[in-house]
């Protein structure tokens, strides 16, 4: 069996699409695994996984890519803080502001909402409490992003008043200041087998869900997000992901370019 054939037999019974995954390194990671288990072949290997639910776990975090960085799409935060923040905190004096970060890897994309509302927002909303949830499958991502500490290169998109103020430097590492890391509580969860979180004003679902999971496992978490949000409540998927097509509608685009959605409510 080739490393084709074991893809195209595995990923739906992962709830995963097998194309994305193709790559060199992961297929090197695959092969690890067998070597690490005592097998040297790719059927020994499904039959393993079609038979044990953490193997399964296992291979599912290894054919997803962890790779994320600050401010990823620049553009992204940039429209967040002209007019998805805004729209939101709009009379709103004394609330809590609910984001959840899905599938949030070692941290960079809750941080960068944290460190865009310690920039620009929190000053002028002093009885508003921000509390970002960031939620990942992989454990050792989440312990890492509890850690805060970067190499440079993650951080290319974050503006130099930035990474002036809430970084520290040392030894070619940065280091994110323990006050931005106060508004973001990490958790392990599997976004495809569990349950999601109720009363999120924003939700992050990048890079993730609209490139990895089948069209099957999509629409049980676009549902997910959808009895998540709140009424006029937010959602921002990958730049270069789209949204299935559903009916009735649950999200329409507001800044499209950007794929950012409103939950729909046809009452209004
Ligand atoms: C490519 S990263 C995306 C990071 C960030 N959202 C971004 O856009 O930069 C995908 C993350 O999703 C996590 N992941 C994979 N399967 C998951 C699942 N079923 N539930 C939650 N997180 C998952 C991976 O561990 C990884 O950290």
């Amino acid at each position: 069996m080739s490393f084709d054939e074991f893809l195209k037999e595995v990923a739906p019974r992962l709830g995963l699409q097998w194309r994305p995954f193709q790559r060199r390194g992961v297929k090197r990671k695959v092969e690890r695994r067998i070597i690490e288990l005592g097998f040297s072949r790719f059927d020994e290997y499904l039959l393993r996984v079609q038979k044990d639910p953490e193997e399964k776990s296992r291979l599912s975090k290894i054919l997803t890519v962890t790779i994320s960085r600050f401010f990823r799409d620049k553009e992204v935060f940039d429209t967040l803080e002209t007019s998805v923040l805004p729209a939101v905190l709009k009379n709103r004096e004394k609330k809590e502001l609910n984001v959840w970060s899905i599938g949030c890897a070692s941290g960079e994309e809750p941080y960068s909402v944290s460190l865009l509302w310690k920039e620009k927002f929190k000053k002028d909303f002093p009885g508003v409490r921000l509390s970002i949830l960031a939620t990942d499958i992989d454990e050792k991502m989440l312990r890492r992003a509890e850690e805060g500490r970067y190499k440079k290169s993650s951080l290319r998109e974050t503006p130099q008043e930035v990474l002036e103020n809430f970084f520290k430097k040392e030894d070619g590492i940065l280091i994110l200041y323990p006050s931005v890391k106060k508004s973001v509580g990490f958790k392990r969860h599997d976004i495809l087998r569990e349950e999601p979180f109720p009363g999120m004003d924003i939700i992050f679902c990048r890079n993730l869900t609209f490139t990895y999971f089948s069209k099957e496992s999509q629409m049980k978490v676009l549902k997910k997000i959808f009895s998540s949000l709140k009424e006029k409540g937010y959602l921002v998927i990958g730049r270069d992901e789209s949204l299935p097509l559903t009916f009735p509608t649950l999200f329409i685009p507001i800044f499209p370019t950007q794929k950012i959605y409103r939950k729909f409510n046809p009452n209004r």
